[in-house]
């Protein structure tokens, strides 16, 4: 009998050894508070299966600091758990044949079902999972400070690109900061998303953008949008250039600024800050661009990892795509679900208008992959379309010498 026992001691004490040895290192750049407080839910969630969370955040907004360190990581033959990664970069690593085979988890849990095809075109390579998507994000948002608008003698949501301007300049000349912005190559790209839709719609968006047709991007239409990002230049503080982009988000939330045009991933600065859609703050599409949605899905991209770290791998991996997280997740994140078939219940107003404004873009085929945010084009391109983007929105070059290198760069 007494054996018996010790044999069993031995058993229990293996199989906690080997549930305490459960961990998964992630790689992220979700730094902020909104962006902190949202992946605590996945952690919290993951330590509860027993899984320890190794964290690899890399500050840096869009995520470029994350994707070098994580290259190095890989090179080294030394790769983490997970990386999150948007668009284009899961393609290109899924290229390079490191990532691992979610397929039989996604067809156990049928995420083919649930998940959008717009997401799946990334989440896939050679038709396997590689990539569970945690949310939807949209670029072409503006956020603003009710009271603000109420004092510069703002009175209604400006519904055209021509009366959004009008009333930025009423926000100036009442003396506060216009439009808050960081002056950084990925926050210039952001915006520059919703001034192409603002400007040329979807049809322009996909040909100039998407297809990269060099007609559609040297045209009057590209001279346009650069002569609106010269407007929206003169709104700027003067000490834009370098800001964080929830640095920005801060002076909306603390009354010194109007308006910030920033994806909803700004949402969370403002739950964080405990400020109510409607009551603090409004969320409203970039004018000009309602029924458009540009969008950038956030996904966690498994790495091929050894037979002792898959285990955990895939709780990691069920766990991001579990409905109730894909819920608590994205309300704190201000993104969509990346499930469809998760309610809208625990949303608040502008989560609502997310989810809603998602579900009718991807059925009115007016849902377009970001620019700034690798969807649109791989990252040779995207980073020398920041580049171009960028050094117009500082007055390197003028609008006509911005529409010729844009152009050039989309050959990249
Ligand atoms: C985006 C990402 C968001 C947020 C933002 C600011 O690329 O999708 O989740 O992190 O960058 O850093």
């Amino acid at each position: 009998m007494k054996i018996h026992l010790i044999a069993l001691a031995t058993i229990a004490s293996c199989a906690l050894h080997a549930q305490a040895q459960q961990a998964v290192e992630v790689s992220h750049w979700w730094t902020s508070g909104g962006e902190a407080a949202a992946l605590s839910v996945l952690k919290g969630n993951l330590e509860k299966q027993g899984v320890k969370w190794n964290d690899m955040p890399v500050a840096g907004g869009g995520g470029e600091a994350a994707m070098t360190a994580v290259r190095a990581r890989v090179t080294s033959g030394n790769p983490p758990t997970a990386a999150q990664m948007m668009g284009f970069d899961i393609q290109d690593w899924g290229k390079q044949g490191v990532l691992a085979d979610l397929t039989e988890l996604a067809a156990k849990e049928g995420w083919d079902k649930s998940v959008p095809k717009a997401l799946q075109n990334f989440s896939k390579y050679n038709g396997k999972w590689v990539s569970a998507p945690v949310n939807v994000h949209s670029t072409n948002w503006v956020w603003a400070n009710k009271e603000v608008l109420t004092k510069s003698g703002v009175t209604s949501e400006p519904k055209t690109w021509d009366e959004f301007i009008t009333a930025a300049e009423k926000v100036q000349k009442a003396g506060f900061i216009a439009l808050a912005h960081g002056g950084q190559p990925w926050q210039e790209a952001t915006v520059f998303d919703g001034v192409v839709l603002a400007t040329g719609g979807v049809d322009y968006y996909r040909k100039a953008f998407i297809e990269r047709d060099p007609k559609a991007l040297n045209s009057a239409t590209t001279e346009k949008v650069f002569h609106r990002m010269s407007q929206l230049r003169k709104l700027v503080d003067k000490d834009f250039s370098g800001r964080d982009w929830n640095v920005a988000a801060g002076m909306v939330i603390s009354g010194k600024a109007g308006f910030q045009i920033m994806g909803d991933w700004a949402k969370g600065e403002f739950i964080n800050a405990k400020q109510v859609p409607g009551k603090d703050f409004l969320c409203f599409r970039i004018p000009g661009t309602q029924g458009m949605v540009s969008f950038n899905s956030d996904q966690f991209a498994m790495f091929k990892v050894g037979a002792d770290k898959s285990a955990a791998q895939i709780k990691l991996a069920s766990a991001i795509m579990e409905p109730g997280f894909q819920s608590a997740f994205n309300v704190v994140k201000g993104s969509a679900p990346a499930r469809t078939d998760v309610p809208d219940t625990a949303f608040d107003a502008c989560g609502k208008k997310a989810i809603k404004d998602l579900a009718e873009a991807n059925a009115k085929n007016t849902l377009v992959g970001s620019i700034a945010h690798g969807h649109a084009a791989p990252a040779s391109i995207k980073n020398a379309f920041y580049d171009v983007i960028t050094r117009h929105f500082n007055g390197q070059i003028d609008d006509k010498k911005a529409v010729v290198e844009l152009t050039a760069a989309a050959k990249n």
